[in-house]
């Protein structure tokens, strides 16, 4: 349970080994010591993540999770709650897909929206069953700036995000009252592994500034959380541009 100062007893980390996940842990860790279920594919990632969030303080128990099993999430839950409540899961896994590749290839494109949108509303569905069953916790989304508009250059990664935010925050709707709750978190460009190697986009930000932000909106209840918050007023104005003008955009 979330105490009266708003400290984590247990942090559930699903796509544990993202950057931004990690750099979460560590945030509430932080705060004070806490038990984390990492929740991650079977690599050596997640043993040096487990390692490292041990050294930490937390008490690490790991599960196993890939989101291109359809078996996987109900396995993971059930793994995860079996040792208690859990307070905040954090919703982390993810892919940005081969743009270019994701331009002719069916197989690929279904392979993206399983992991980026298939997966995350059925991990979504189980933790909100679960919570309610609690009568609290905050179940944390990442979704991004990409979804609130997709531009040519990764439409489809964009649209899965798109679909996920909508489930997440129709999610989140439907649970008030119930003692349980949804943030979604919408990153502009993070220097993670996810984007390493590639140009940093315009007030591109740390997963340690995104961590900050998750932390701080579980916090204060907030239900949508922009990072930086100067995003949501970019994107609010980059939706309204019209689209013949929106094509010429170097985006
Ligand atoms: N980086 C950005 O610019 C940015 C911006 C906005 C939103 N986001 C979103 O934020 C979330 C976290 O991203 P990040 O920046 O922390 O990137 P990251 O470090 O690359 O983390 C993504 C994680 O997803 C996991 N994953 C990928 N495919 C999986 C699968 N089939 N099953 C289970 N896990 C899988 C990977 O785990 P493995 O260790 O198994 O590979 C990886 O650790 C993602 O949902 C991403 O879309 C990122």
């Amino acid at each position: 349970m979330i105490d009266a100062l708003g400290s984590v007893g247990t942090l559930l980390l699903v796509g544990g080994t993202s950057d931004i996940a990690v750099a979460t842990a560590h945030r509430y860790l932080r705060e004070r010591p806490l038990r984390i279920v990492l929740a991650a594919r079977d690599t050596p990632r997640r043993d040096a993540v487990a390692e490292e969030l041990r050294a930490g303080g937390g008490t690490v128990e790991v599960v196993d999770f890939d989101a291109d099993d359809p078996a996987s999430p109900q396995r993971m839950v059930e793994r995860a709650f079996a040792g208690g409540d859990v307070d905040v899961a954090v919703v982390a896994f993810g892919q940005l897909g081969d743009e270019q590749r994701l331009r002719t290839d069916a197989t690929a494109v279904a392979g993206l929206a399983q992991v980026n949108y298939v997966a995350p509303v059925v991990v979504g569905t189980l933790l909100a069953e679960r919570m309610r069953g609690q009568g609290h916790g905050v179940i944390v989304a990442l979704s991004s700036v990409a979804g609130e508009r997709p531009r040519a250059s990764n439409f489809v990664y964009g649209s899965t995000k798109a679909g996920m935010d909508a489930f997440y925050s129709g999610l989140a709707d439907s649970l008030v009252g119930s003692g349980a709750s949804v943030v979604v978190v919408r990153p502009g460009f993070v220097h993670s592994k996810m984007t390493a190697g590639r140009p940093a986009a315009p007030l591109s930000i740390t997963p340690e500034a995104v961590a900050a932000a998750i932390v701080d909106a579980v916090r204060r209840g907030r239900h949508t959380v922009w990072v930086p918050g100067v995003m949501r007023a970019v994107m609010s104005a980059l939706r309204h541009v019209p689209r013949p003008l929106f094509r010429r955009l170097p985006l």
